[in-house]
């Protein structure tokens, strides 16, 4: 019998995940821009607001393969909103997905069908089920990088378009020292 090396290796505590077929991602602040309530601030164009790696096998049309991934989110705010996802629906509603979170703290923000947030508290350890109907954005409300590993299925894909034209309905900022939550009820 053949004993091989695992192909990816992730570092779960402090680290990333690193393998010749890991791919990688940063979302700059300058394609970061629109996410936010105000980007008219000091941080440069090319700040790195969040990376995301990510690992699957076979052919991702495939019903039933599985991605593997990371997200880091650096402990930035812009005009005192956290650092955020850009947030997503699934394409395929029927996909759920797993995030759990490796280090620091965070919110998990959720939008339902009918426009309805609510959010779930992360910190080392939380396991989170996001349901395929519901969008879903990371928030970094905390003082160091929020890590946050994630399990879906290839075929899930990402619908941004749908939450271009019907953002979340919440902002999360951070107002000397204390999390503020602001609702927009339009
Ligand atoms: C995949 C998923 C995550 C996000 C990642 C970045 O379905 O939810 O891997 O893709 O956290 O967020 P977005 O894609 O919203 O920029
Ligand atoms: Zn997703």
């Amino acid at each position: 019998m053949e004993i091989k090396e695992a192909k990816i290796f992730q570092d779960y505590l402090n680290g990333v995940i690193t393998g010749s077929e890991t791919e990688t991602s940063k979302k700059l602040f300058k394609d970061a821009r629109s996410f936010y309530e105000n980007s008219d601030c000091d941080l440069s164009d090319d700040t790195v607001m969040y990376e995301v790696y990510s690992y699957s096998q076979g052919d991702p049309k495939q019903t039933g393969n599985l991605n593997w991934g990371l997200t880091v989110m650096k402990p930035v705010t812009v005009n005192q909103e956290c650092n955020i996802t850009r947030g997503h629906f699934h394409e395929d509603l029927n996909c759920a997905e797993i995030y759990f979170c490796l280090h620091g703290e965070g919110l998990l923000l959720f939008m339902d069908e009918n426009d309805h947030c609510y959010a779930e508290k992360m910190k080392t350890g939380t396991v989170h089920h996001i349901d395929g109907h519901l969008a879903h954005r990371l928030v970094n409300t905390g003082d160091e990088e929020l890590r946050v590993g994630a399990c879906w299925p290839t075929t899930a894909g990402h619908d941004y378009a749908r939450i271009e034209k019907n953002p979340f309905k919440v902002r999360i900022f951070k107002e000397n020292g204390n999390i503020v939550v602001k609702e927009r009820h339009s």
